[in-house]
């Protein structure tokens, strides 16, 4: 049977963990999932972010549904370092699949008309970049303090990701970088993005700059298919593409590795310290995510399913109230639950 391995972590990642199950349950979901306690009091008791033995579970899952990580008490970056980013490194999740579709007019700030056109893809670069940790401070606590945060890009990794946007493009890949700026990774960026756009004559392409990408997308987001990006970049324009659909609460997102099978999936936001705990957490980014993981393990038409009871409910307003409604997280869980199994 499929083994899900169920990480919900901290604070709002607790809560709507919880409803991505019941939803995956009621569209008929026959898997195995086995929760685990990776999360801030088990830190604070032992020290260890992941205990060893749940490492060897994950490592043997076939899918990882995680909410989030972080809480008030914690205030260690060796935490957060020590779970999702040790996840994503270890087991070299190296596409991080960022979506932003529009299910209903009203949950977009923007006032153009034609906005519902809105159906794009970040693939972002999950394993390199500013995120690795390298660098360090010197004569720290000084007035001639020194800190580096090195930008790590190697020849595989960028080639890879830029060949994952090809495979998965409908109509365009837009390669973003800041390579005007940022010229020794940007050269290397803009060298393999030339290779692997040669070997893909049939799809358009495109280049932006970054900061003129983050300006096109609020001038007009439906004008892009499928942008790739490296690590810090994606994760920037991703909480901008989860605005123009309606907020952090709704954006779903997958790290995998095509070549290995291995993925976790969850929720955009983090643990939203300032409204957990209250019943009043948007599920709908955890279920997303739930319907891309049925996805990556074969189950199309369940993934269609899950999305389709997702914006039906969205359309009925049976949401949270950062999407104008009034119910709470499990009643929106029951909500898209309900059209799964009638
Ligand atoms: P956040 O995503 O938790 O919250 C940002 C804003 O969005 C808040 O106003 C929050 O109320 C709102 N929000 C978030 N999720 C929501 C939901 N499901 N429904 C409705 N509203 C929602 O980001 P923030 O505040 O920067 O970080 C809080 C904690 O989460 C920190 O400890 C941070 O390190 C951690 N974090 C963890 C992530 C992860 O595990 N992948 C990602 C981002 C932050
Ligand atoms: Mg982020």
């Amino acid at each position: 049977m499929t083994k899900i391995a169920v990480l919900p972590c901290d604070g709002a990642g607790k809560e709507v963990v919880p409803e991505a199950i019941k939803v995956l349950k009621a569209a008929g979901a026959d898997f195995d999932f086995e929760e685990y306690e990776v999360n801030a009091d088990q830190y604070l008791r032992t020290g260890e972010p992941i205990p060893a033995h749940v490492w060897g579970e994950l490592e043997r899952a076939d899918a990882i549904l995680f909410g989030a990580v972080g809480d008030p008490r914690v205030s260690d970056a060796a935490y957060l370092a020590g779970v999702l980013l040790r996840l994503r490194f270890e087991l070299d999740l190296y596409v991080n699949l960022r979506p932003a579709r529009l299910y209903d007019d009203r949950l977009s700030p923007l006032r153009r008309d034609d906005k519902r056109g809105i159906d794009l893809l970040i693939v972002r670069e999950n394993t390199e970049g500013l995120y690795v940790g390298m660098g360090g401070r010197f004569k720290k606590g000084t007035d001639h303090e020194v800190a580096i945060q090195e930008d790590l890009n190697t020849y595989l990794g960028v080639t890879r990701i830029l060949e994952y946007a090809f495979g998965v493009a409908q109509r365009e890949v837009v390669m973003v970088d800041k390579s005007n700026a940022m010229t020794h990774a940007g050269a290397l960026w803009q060298q393999q993005w030339k290779a692997v756009a040669a070997k893909h004559p049939k799809v358009k392409t495109r280049h932006l700059y970054v900061d003129a990408a983050a300006m096109q997308l609020v001038r007009d987001p439906t004008q892009f298919d499928v942008i790739v990006t490296g690590n810090l970049f994606g994760d920037i324009l991703s909480d901008l593409t989860a605005e123009l659909i309606g907020g952090m609460g709704i954006a779903p997102s997958g790290n995998i590795n095509p070549q290995t099978g291995r993925s976790l999936f969850e929720p955009v936001h983090g643990t939203a310290p300032d409204i957990a705990g209250r019943g009043v957490v948007n599920p709908i980014g955890a279920i997303l995510s739930a319907s891309m993981m049925v996805r990556h393990l074969g189950q199309t038409e369940m993934a269609n399913a899950i999305e389709g009871a997702v914006e039906s409910a969205i359309r009925a307003g049976e949401c949270t109230r950062d999407l104008g409604g009034g119910l709470s997280t499990r009643e929106v869980g029951d909500a898209v639950a309900r059209r799964l199994k009638d």
